[in-house]
């Protein structure tokens, strides 16, 4: 059944009324624009068509009622939802709440049903799907802010404080923000977005994602090392953020910031640059003009920022051989997923040539789809 189908039938069965109403986040790839975030620089991301749909209903206390169809149910006072004060999948649905309160928001209990077709920990941002329809929902039933940066930033509050993950603001901002169409340019400084138009269909080309099904241990903790490690090098430079840096200050600053951080810098002063060319060629509508920097991304995220893994670095090189315009990794890394952005005619030939590298090489099937880029998150009935 359709997740909203579904998530209104289990609310019925499971709380024997219907829900207020049903929202739905988008998962997203992102185009070009990786590790930049958090390092107030830019970013291309698009959402896609898989979904976290939430049907609510307000309580009159103060308990929250939460049930996933993936991951079962919990059930806790809106008190216990702090930093600290909820664990595993509960805070991504609840911590929203917090922040909406921690906003001045008076907000109440909540019945909420999760339905997703997003697979978890795939690096298609599940997570910020979830917190951003649900934020969706608390807002519109209890209040709060209108605008979509301010609702990104209440949802990157919660992942950040009540998950206690430090990621930057994409995730989010593309949930809320994307359209249909379209990439979302964002400038992750002032939270400027701009459309561009992004339709790989009319050029007679497919954007491919590659889920690689795996997910290495090491993400949470080298994320927040690479984080550090960006913050570090712009105190050294004396820059507010990476953002501000050119490679020429790379240069002159040489073996004051050491050979690795060095590297890590190199990676995000050039990936802001090429999600800027990228943006360039879309706006001139040439999508077939942007592989060779979605593959250069690739290969700095491989070997500069060094967060690639030996599956995406697989499925790179297989659509690439297969005849991708350009392929990279796509998310935060250590496994998850990779785009190749692929003539029509060639997407069976990468995803047999991406499925067949993977099997010989003794890696789990990989799942491959075609992206279209989706409309971000809202109220659906
Ligand atoms: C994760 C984070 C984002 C971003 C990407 C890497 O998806 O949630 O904020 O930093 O990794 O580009």
């Amino acid at each position: 059944m359709h997740p909203e189908g579904a998530a209104r039938q289990v609310f019925l069965e499971r709380f024997g009324r219907p829900p207020e109403g049903v929202w739905a986040a988008p998962a997203r790839v992102n185009l070009i624009g990786e590790h930049t975030d958090y390092n107030d620089g830019f970013v291309l991301p698009l959402a896609i068509d898989r979904r976290v749909t939430v049907a609510a209903a307000r309580r009159p206390d103060d308990l929250l009622r939460l049930v996933s169809l993936q991951r079962g149910e919990r059930a806790l006072r809106l008190g216990e939802v702090r930093p600290g004060g909820v664990d595993g999948w509960a805070a991504y649905a609840a911590g929203p709440l917090w922040s909406l309160l921690e906003e001045g928001a008076e907000v109440g209990g909540l019945d909420l049903v999760l339905a997703s077709d997003v697979p978890i920990g795939s690096g298609l941002s599940s997570s910020a799907a979830v917190e951003c329809a649900t934020l969706l929902a608390a807002r519109d039933l209890y209040g709060g802010p209108g605008d979509p940066a301010r609702l990104a930033q209440l949802a990157q509050r919660a992942e950040n404080e009540v998950v206690g993950v430090p990621s930057g603001i994409m995730d989010q901002m593309a949930a809320m923000a994307c359209r249909a169409g379209h990439v979302l340019l964002l400038d992750c400084r002032t939270l400027g977005v701009e459309q561009v138009p992004f339709a790989p269909a009319g050029a007679g080309l497919v954007l491919l994602v590659v889920d690689t099904r795996t997910a290495h241990s090491l993400a949470g903790s080298a994320y927040a090392e690479r984080r550090r490690a960006c913050e570090r090098v712009a105190r050294l430079l004396g820059v507010p953020a990476l953002r501000d840096a050119t490679q020429a200050d790379l240069d002159a600053a040489g073996d004051r910031l050491g050979e690795v951080a060095l590297r890590r810098a190199r990676h995000v002063v050039a990936e802001n640059a090429r999600v800027l060319a990228v943006a360039d060629r879309l706006r001139q509508g040439r999508p077939e003009a942007i592989g060779d920097a979605l593959t250069a991304s690739h290969a700095s995220l491989r070997d500069d920022y060094q967060v690639s893994a030996p599956e995406l670095d697989a499925a790179v090189e297989a659509a690439l051989a297969a005849g991708a315009l350009g392929a990279r990794m796509t998310g935060a890394g250590f496994g998850g997923c990779a785009l190749a952005l692929v003539p029509a005619g060639a997407a069976e030939k990468v995803t047999e040539t991406v499925t067949g590298t993977f099997a010989g090489r003794g890696f789990r099937e990989p799942e491959v789809f075609g992206a279209h880029p989706a409309d971000g998150a809202a109220r659906v009935a």
